[in-house]
Formats: C-alpha cells, sequence, structure tokens
C-alpha cells in the first residue's frame, strides 16, 4: 500500500516555534526522508471559519502567512502538494456523506471539541448548555470535515500533534464504519506524534500550557532576531531560583523544555562564549550537563537564557531568510498554492468517486 501523509494548520494565524516543533521540522524531514510516496499539506481555511464566520479577513491573510511560513521551514512544493481546502469542494461533499456516519452523542464525547467549546465560550456548563455564543453547528462538526480531509488523500499517516488524537480516532471510527457498511475503499490513518516529549506541547514563554496567539506567549517564525532575544529575556523560569547560588529546578522550567526542543550536542561547541562570565566559567558538552550544574546551584539564568537564544536564532535565522525572500513575491507563493489545490483536488475527486460507488449513489455511471 502506497505510504501518503497528509496534515495541515488553520490559517488563523503566523505560525510560531510550537508549531515548528511540534509538526513542522517533523514534516520537512518526512518530505527529504524519502519514505512517503506522496505528501499533502493543507491550509484549512474551511476549518478556520468554523469558529471565524465573521472574520473571514482574518482567515484570507493568513493563507499567505502560513504558506510562506511552510516554505520557510523548508516545504519543497516539488516534493509536497500544499494546498488549500476551500479549493477542494470534494472534501465538504465527502464531510456531507460522513455526517451520516457519526451521531451527535459521539461528537459531543470529542475530547477536543469538548476542550474547545469550552475555551471559546460556546457553552457555559458542563453539560453543553448553551452559552453566550452558542457553538457554531460547522465547528461541532468538524472533527468531521477533518475525517474528510484525511480519507479523501488515503493518508496512511498523519503527522500532528497530540490535541489531535481525539480528530485522528474519530476518523478511523468513520473509516470502519464507512468500509463496513459500503465497500471497503477508505484507508485508516495512523497518527504519527512528535517523537521528543518537549515538541508534544511547547509551553508559552510564560509558563503557560500552551504557547497561543491568544496568550500573547509566542515566538512566531517570523519575528526578527531582536524580538526573539526579548521574548528568551522576560521567560518564564524557576520562580525558586532567586541567587545565582541557588539549586534550580529544571520541571516546569520553560528555558529547559525550549532547549530540549531546539537544543543539539553541536551547539555546545559553537555557543560556548555563552558559558563564559565574569563571575563564572564553565564548559558543557551536552545539555544534561547543563542541567546537572543548573540543579547544583551556581549557574545564573541569564547565562543559560543567552545560550538558548543564541540556539533559537541557530535555528530561525535561515528559517527568518528564506522567509523574507518568498515574502518578495507573493504572487509567485499564491500560484504555488492554485497548482497545488488543482493537484489536490484531482486526488480527492477520485476518492469522491469511489466513495459514491460504494454507496450506489453514482446513478449516471
Ligand atoms: N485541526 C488541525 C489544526 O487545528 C488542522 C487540520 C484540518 C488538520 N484538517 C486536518 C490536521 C487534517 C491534520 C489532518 O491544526
Amino acid at each position: 500500500m502506497a505510504k501518503i501523509i497528509l496534515t495541515g494548520d488553520r490559517p488563523t494565524g503566523r505560525l510560531h516555534i510550537g508549531h515548528y516543533v511540534g509538526s513542522l521540522r517533523r514534516r520537512v524531514e518526512l518530505q527529504n526522508s524519502g519514505q512517503y510516496d506522496k505528501i499533502f499539506v493543507m491550509i484549512a481555511d474551511a476549518q478556520a471559519l468554523t469558529d471565524n464566520a465573521d472574520n473571514p479577513g482574518k482567515v484570507r491573510q493568513n493563507i499567505s502567512e502560513v504558506a510562506l511560513d511552510y516554505l520557510a521551514a523548508g516545504l519543497d512544493p516539488a516534493k509536497t502538494t500544499i494546498f488549500v481546502q476551500s479549493y477542494v469542494p470534494e472534501l465538504t461533499e465527502l464531510s456531507f456523506y460522513y455526517m451520516n456516519l457519526v451521531t451527535v452523542q459521539r461528537l459531543q464525547r470529542n475530547p477536543t471539541v469538548k476542550s474547545e467549546i469550552k475555551m471559546r465560550g460556546f457553552s457555559e456548563t458542563e453539560d453543553g448548555a448553551e452559552g453566550k455564543a452558542g457553538t457554531p453547528v460547522g465547528f461541532f462538526c468538524y472533527p468531521i470535515s477533518q475525517a474528510a480531509d484525511i480519507t479523501a488523500f488515503k493518508a496512511t499517516t498523519v503527522p500532528v500533534g497530540e490535541d489531535q488524537e481525539p480528530m485522528i480516532e474519530q476518523t478511523r471510527e468513520i473509516v470502519r464504519k464507512f468500509n463496513g457498511t459500503y465497500a471497503p475503499v477508505l484507508v485508516e490513518p495512523e497518527i504519527l506524534l512528535p517523537d521528543n516529549a518537549a515538541c508534544l506541547r511547547l509551553p508559552g514563554t510564560d509558563g503557560k500550557a500552551k504557547m497561543s496567539k491568544s496568550l500573547g506567549n509566542c515566538i512566531y517564525l517570523a519575528d526578527d532576531a531582536e524580538t526573539v532575544k526579548a521574548k528568551v529575556k522576560g521567560m518564564y523560569t524557576d520562580p525558586l531560583h532567586l541567587q545565582v547560588s541557588d539549586p534550580g529546578h529544571i520541571e516546569g522550567n520553560t528555558v529547559f523544555t525550549y532547549l530540549d526542543a531546539f537544543c543539539r550536542d553541536e551547539h555546545f561547541e559553537k555557543f560556548a562564549d555563552c558559558f563564559v562570565g565574569r563571575k563564572a566559567s564553565f564548559s558543557f558538552k551536552n545539555l544534561d550537563e547543563v542541567k546537572a550544574q543548573y540543579r547544583a546551584g551556581g549557574l545564573g539564568d541569564m547565562m543559560v537564557k543567552n545560550f538558548l537564544a543564541a540556539v533559537l536564532e541557530d535555528t530561525l535565522g535561515p528559517i527568518r531568510e528564506r522567509r523574507a525572500q518568498y515574502a518578495q513575491d507573493i504572487p509567485a507563493v499564491m500560484e504555488m498554492l492554485r497548482k497545488g489545490s488543482d493537484e489536490a483536488r484531482k486526488v480527492a475527486a477520485a476518492t469522491l468517486a469511489d466513495v459514491k460507488h460504494a454507496m450506489a449513489i453514482d446513478y449516471f455511471g
């Protein structure tokens, strides 16, 4: 069976380093591994509209922003089909048929939907009674549309963050139900989670569980070097580490979580200067040694933060430069998306034809 990847992002803002370590970096590795027959990366504008119906302008503006983030991170349109969800209307049609295979009760139990409804204030009570805004039906059904996204491309592998696990489970259920009810034409996908715990869910710079635009605790791929440095300087560390000589804690210390996600052994030689100070100097070979010293006391937050800033810049600098280059020709970026969408549409149309045939609703041959 062909190995096929599909994944995507909602274009509600520029992508940040949480997206990068949680999925983008992996996608680029998978793309370059040569182990996959087809890779599709989708800008999920229709899904973004399910909770932004009043703000299509924001979604529109972020189509090119997200595309720039993709290209800057190293996705290559020659190897990966990058496309826009709403330009593949077959996905909407598939969703409509899948809606009959899922119950309202099952959707209500979907943990991601549940917590997102709560987060957005759509319902104010545990039992889901209508809140200030109420839950848009389209939003409530987005797991079904996500199943359409995945199955339309017969994806075997979906690289996403762990918050998307319930979506993949819901997709697998729909596939089993469809194949059992009609004919085995759909493929059950596997989730591919980040392999490093720090990357599963990168906390915000303030130490809060999630990096998110609404919390204002993000480092963006488009941030300039000075901005990144300032954000690192202001980062949450260990509130008990008051004096440099105090023993420090690694657990829940965001600076170390970011180092877990970004730092490689080569960085210790490259940025050895960061650990040379007026009062104390250290020579570390790897992150474990830094952690041991921090725990023992004597290693100050500023030194570790300077090192983190250098490590981040080592990854983000080249991404930022590529982003600026692509940003000089937005029409070319849009043309790339149009081509990708045409290509994606052909694949989705073939699956839709299979689906209609399996359901015996292909009345006219
Ligand atoms: N729900 C995903 C997110 O919020 C975006 C998405 C839409 C997606 N369709 C998908 C991800 C299909 C993987 C597969 O980021």
